[in-house]
């Protein structure tokens, strides 16, 4: 199978199908592979698997509702406006498994001082946009490798999202994957030729 030529948007899936915890945790983990801006790995994943947390959800949510009834899970993906706390953990980890060089090491938590002190929220939402997108695609890849399918999720109400899930303002919502086993599969889409979407210079 080529997941990347196979994987379509599921909307409908198996509701009687729990991916475990376990199971979640490995894909998410390999999802989490997906590259970052500064490999400062701004993205955080809220998984949306409970009956309670999924009528939070709901209450903000456009349409979309068969995917959130009967997914295994929503996984809100966010970007952390302080993911320069992780700056030092994520380098020194670097330097002592031997991949980084202690000067590159002390030149990057010195390069990320000044980062966060420079960067605007609005950088911040910028580069998390990008970094979320990644991951989402990612996400969509791993997923169909493990037998399972997806849908990206952007109806959902940006500025309620985080009062309906308890989460504070540093995370900005970027996009929500519904996962789960498909019940029926994704319809054929079609693209634009290449000769609408790229120009060789
Ligand atoms: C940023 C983004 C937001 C999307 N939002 C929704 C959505 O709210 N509901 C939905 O059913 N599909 C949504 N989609 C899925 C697209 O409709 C779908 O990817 C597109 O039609 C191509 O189909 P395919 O994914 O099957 O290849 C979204 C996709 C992206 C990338």
């Amino acid at each position: 199978m080529n997941i990347f030529l196979e994987r379509k948007s599921v909307r409908n899936y198996d509701p009687n199908h729990k991916i475990s915890i376990e199971k979640l945790t490995e894909i998410l983990k390999e999802a989490y592979r997906a590259p970052s801006s500064m490999n400062m790995q701004s993205s955080r994943m809220f998984v949306i698997e409970s009956d309670e947390a999924k009528a939070q959800l709901k209450t903000v949510l456009y349409g979309n509702e068969l995917q959130l009834s009967t997914s295994s899970a929503m996984i809100l993906i966010a970007s952390d406006r302080q993911k320069f706390d992780y700056a030092e953990k994520i380098y020194n980890t670097a330097y002592e498994k031997g991949i980084m060089p202690l000067e590159v090491r002390d030149r990057q938590i010195n390069n990320m001082k000044i980062h966060r002190e420079k960067f605007t929220t609005e950088i911040l939402d910028r580069d998390g946009y990008i970094d979320g997108g990644l991951l989402a695609m990612q996400l969509m890849l791993v997923a169909k490798s493990h037998g399972y399918d997806t849908c990206a999720i952007g109806g959902f109400n940006r500025k309620e999202i985080n009062k309906a899930l308890n989460l504070p303002d540093r995370y900005t919502p970027v996009l929500i994957i519904s996962i789960g086993k498909a019940m029926e599969p994704g319809f054929d889409s079609i693209r634009l030729d290449i000769e609408d979407t790229t120009k060789f210079l």
